[in-house]
């Protein structure tokens, strides 16, 4: 995969966390550092491909060549994508979107309380889905799951619910695994099956990816 091979591609990659204010001191997000979707926009750069990244708040530097969006919400990294998806012929989505947001922010800092503080948290748009609810025909759209067990089954339901071409699962619970290590162990879900990767570098694991990607983009 030295070869030019993405030279055609115009892509879209999402990485890092959301967060989700709840006043002007405190947020709601996860531990996403955005290295699996930075992986994926250097490696795509680099076999050629015309890359857009969008990432959510995390500690890395732009990469070279890329064009980088920053935002800090899911509603903000909606609108981003959705401003930009019809052009693309790939989008992977691997950001750690929060499923949920406050329901409400309030304009000054909570105030302790003696007897405890209940949240109340409303759903947050699912972005991969509505990508695939409105897909055009060239697109190739790629999903990441975070599950802690059932991998394979629930790769396949996303896979289906949200319409996609193919699903890249990791196992979170691995201490050299997901969010925020050097390494991944990711299985590759489409329609014709599944394969498990060996423990890589988050480098190599996006070369794998994007091998998987082109295959499926030469399937007649
Ligand atoms: O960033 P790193 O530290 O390198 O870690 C990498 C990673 C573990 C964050 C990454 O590889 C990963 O698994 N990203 C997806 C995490 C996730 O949100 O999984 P999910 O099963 O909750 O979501 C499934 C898919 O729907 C994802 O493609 C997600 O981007 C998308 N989604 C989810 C919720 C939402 N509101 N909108 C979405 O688009």
């Amino acid at each position: 995969f030295q070869a030019a091979d993405l030279r055609d591609y115009k892509v879209l990659i999402t990485a890092g966390p959301t967060r989700e204010p709840l006043d002007p001191v405190r947020f709601l997000s996860n531990r996403s550092s955005g290295k699996m979707g930075f992986a994926l926009a250097r490696t795509a750069r680099r076999r050629g491909a015309d890359v857009t990244l969008i990432t959510g708040p995390v500690h890395l530097a732009d990469p070279p060549g890329i064009e980088v969006i920053r935002v800090t919400t899911a509603v903000e990294m909606a609108r981003a994508v959705f401003d930009r998806a019809t052009d693309m012929d790939v989008i992977i989505k691997s950001a750690a979107v929060a499923d949920f947001k406050p329901q409400a922010y309030e304009e000054h800092k909570i105030k302790k309380k003696e007897t405890g503080l209940r949240l109340e948290l409303v759903k947050n748009v699912d972005i991969l889905q509505k990508l695939g609810q409105n897909r055009h025909p060239h697109l190739t759209l790629v999903g990441f799951a975070a599950e802690s067990h059932r991998h394979v089954e629930e790769g396949r339901r996303k896979l289906r619910e949200k319409n996609l071409d193919l699903i890249v699962m990791n196992d979170i619970l691995g201490s050299t695994t997901g969010f925020d290590v050097e390494t991944n162990q990711v299985t590759l879900i489409d329609q014709q099956g599944s394969t498990t990767l060996p423990l890589l570098s988050k480098e190599k694991t996006a070369d794998h990816i994007w091998d998987k990607i082109v295959a499926i983009r030469r399937q007649p």
